[in-house]
């Protein structure tokens, strides 16, 4: 079997390196790639912003199944452009992307299937937003969200009146998000510890996978700006079994039901953002692909075939059971350039990657690298994922910081305590 994956990131690094290490696969292609990428899969060049390139890529060299990484190029339809010339994808039609690329659809099914999420209003113009924030029916914090996709930048949390108030001014007015800000979610805020959930579904059939945390702000301790995640691991302690159980019967099941029911069915991997509150799991978001860094520490924890699950997706076939996980955690810390997660500077030169991938029980997945006059430099805001694993997570934790301390390039920035909230929860 012959695999395109989709993607430049450590996400699709993971990806490319779990497929190529299987026996049905005969080779992986990655457009556009990286130089990570490349020492397990042949780079094409392709736009991710432009599906019809992907399209014929997968025909000109006689791909047999590809998978999307981001979620950019499911939002404007790649899916259902395989799907017109029959050609395997894994991966969402674009009206059923909407459960990412649009929150104001993504909680209008919740609403309607009972589903446990934030109460909210969405509003299509200032004026309404002005007008529910008078009302301070949804109390303080407040949650402001840009309807469209923003990179995990679209979202504010308000303290009072004031800060609502100017934040949708900046949004809605200033259209700082651009066309994605021109209708926002004004939600409650929930208290809690966030997780994510995964799943692989087929249309129909849904594959529980496992779950994982993400750290989303700059800062160690969860301070400084969101991000797209400067960290993971997986699993995550907190959402424990029961839990689990709770999250497929009362969200995902009614989820991909209601996404059937309405003529949208949902394929491929559905990521359930979290927020453990103590009155149970309710749903902060959905993604609909894996979440990077995410997939860095569970990819490598998978106990079975990729490729034969990717391509039972596809085809609407999945087996009705769960997927098979190494015990191990795993925990992944992501390297990222001076300036993120504003603008970075690029072309640094970055070194010690060798030696970091000597270190046992250590691997490092490739981001925004680049080669430019064959030296290996930065080309991005996140740079590298560097993962490790062990027995616990203090092991795992200390694997991944280990290597990490072998990699250097100028203005290199890092979380320290990557990990640090699995540790707490497993202490008596
Ligand atoms: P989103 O893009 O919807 O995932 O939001 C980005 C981040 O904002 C989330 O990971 C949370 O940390 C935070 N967030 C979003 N919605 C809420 C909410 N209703 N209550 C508290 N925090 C939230
Ligand atoms: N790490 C969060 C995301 O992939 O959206």
């Amino acid at each position: 079997m012959k695999i395109l994956v989709v993607g430049s990131g450590a996400r699709e690094h993971a990806l490319a390196w779990k497929l190529a290490a299987e026996r049905a696969v005969s080779g992986v292609l990655c457009a556009p790639g990286n130089p990570g990428i490349a020492a397990v899969a042949r780079c094409v060049e392709g736009d991710v912003a432009n599906p019809r390139s992907l399209l014929e890529i997968a025909a000109r060299e006689s791909v047999d199944l590809t998978v999307v990484g981001p979620e950019l190029p499911l939002s404007l339809g790649v899916v259902d452009l395989f799907a017109a010339e029959r050609r395997a994808i894994v991966g969402p039609s674009r009206a059923a992307a909407a459960l990412e690329s649009s929150k104001a659809f993504a909680k209008d099914v919740m609403r309607r299937h009972g589903v446990p999420t934030a109460a909210f209003e969405v509003c299509d113009s200032a004026a309404a937003a002005y007008a529910v924030i008078a009302s301070g029916a949804l109390g303080y914090p407040l949650v402001l969200k840009a309807d469209g996709l923003a990179a995990g930048k679209g979202v504010v949390i308000a303290p009072d009146r004031a800060g609502a108030e100017d934040a949708v001014r900046r949004t809605m007015v200033d259209r700082r998000f651009g066309a994605a800000g021109d209708r926002i979610v004004l939600e409650e805020c929930l208290v809690g510890e966030e997780a994510s959930y995964f799943v692989l579904a087929d249309g129909t059939a849904c594959m529980p996978l496992t779950s994982a945390q993400d750290h989303k702000r700059i800062f160690d301790g969860d301070r400084g700006p969101n991000t797209g995640g400067m960290g993971a691991f997986a699993p995550a302690p907190r959402l424990t079994p029961e839990m689990e159980r709770r999250v497929l019967r009362d969200i995902v099941q009614p989820v991909l039901e209601a996404m059937a029911e309405e003529g949208y069915p949902f394929r491929g991997f559905l990521y359930v953002g979290l927020m453990l509150t103590a009155s149970g799991p309710r749903v902060v978001e959905f993604n609909v692909r894996l979440g990077d860094p995410e997939a860095q520490v569970l990819l490598p924890r998978f106990d079975e075939d990729l490729s034969s699950l990717l391509s039972a997706a596809a085809a609407g076939a999945l087996p009705s059971r769960a997927a098979r996980f190494r015990r191990e955690p795993h925990v992944g810390v992501v390297l990222a350039a001076a300036g993120y997660p504003d603008s970075v500077e690029t072309g640094r030169v970055i070194t010690g990657l060798d030696d970091a991938a000597r270190v046992p029980d250590a691997l490092v997945f490739h981001a925004a690298t680049q080669r430019q006059h064959g030296t290996l430099v930065t080309a991005g805001g996140r740079v590298l994922t560097v993962v490790g694993h062990g027995t616990g997570y203090g092991e795992a934790i200390d694997v991944a910081y280990r290597a990490a301390s072998h990699i250097r390039f100028e203005g290199m920035q890092f979380r320290r305590d990557i990990g640090r909230k699995a540790l707490d929860a497993e202490a008596p």
